[in-house]
């Protein structure tokens, strides 16, 4: 019995620890590290997840393509974020600027 009740214990701990893993790896998209300064790479790597392949919006983020963005509305987006849009803390200098003029670009 203590027997069995210590295999339970570790499995429940590999679970946890299994767990805490898998969503530290996942939750925050936010924390992606560009290793480009191409932004139409940065674009797939981290924004089309939400935004869409094609820049038409998914169910997680709407489309950037519908109306006309003004860059002050796209920094704020990726230094601030809000409650539904993640910040890109490690977008910043000529990378973040990069990517602020793509994004103002789409058609
Ligand atoms: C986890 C999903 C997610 C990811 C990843 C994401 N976004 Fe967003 N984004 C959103 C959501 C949701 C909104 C809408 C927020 C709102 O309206 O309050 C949004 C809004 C925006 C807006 C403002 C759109 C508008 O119509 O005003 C811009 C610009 C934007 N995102 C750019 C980006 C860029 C660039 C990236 C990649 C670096 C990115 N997003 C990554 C979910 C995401």
């Amino acid at each position: 019995m203590a027997e069995l009740s210590l295999t339970s214990s570790k499995i429940l701990r590999c679970f946890y620890i299994y767990t805490v893993f898998i969503l530290g790896s996942c939750a925050n998209p936010g924390d992606y590290k560009p290793t480009t300064k191409n932004p139409k790479i940065i674009y797939e790597e981290a924004c089309s997840w939400c935004h869409g392949q094609d820049f038409g919006g998914t169910v997680r983020g709407p489309s950037l393509i519908q109306n006309e963005l003004k860059i002050s509305r796209i920094r704020k987006m990726l230094v601030e974020g809000n409650e539904k849009m993640p910040r890109f803390k490690h977008l910043t200098g000529d990378t973040l600027e990069s990517v602020i003029n793509y994004v103002a670009k789409l058609k």
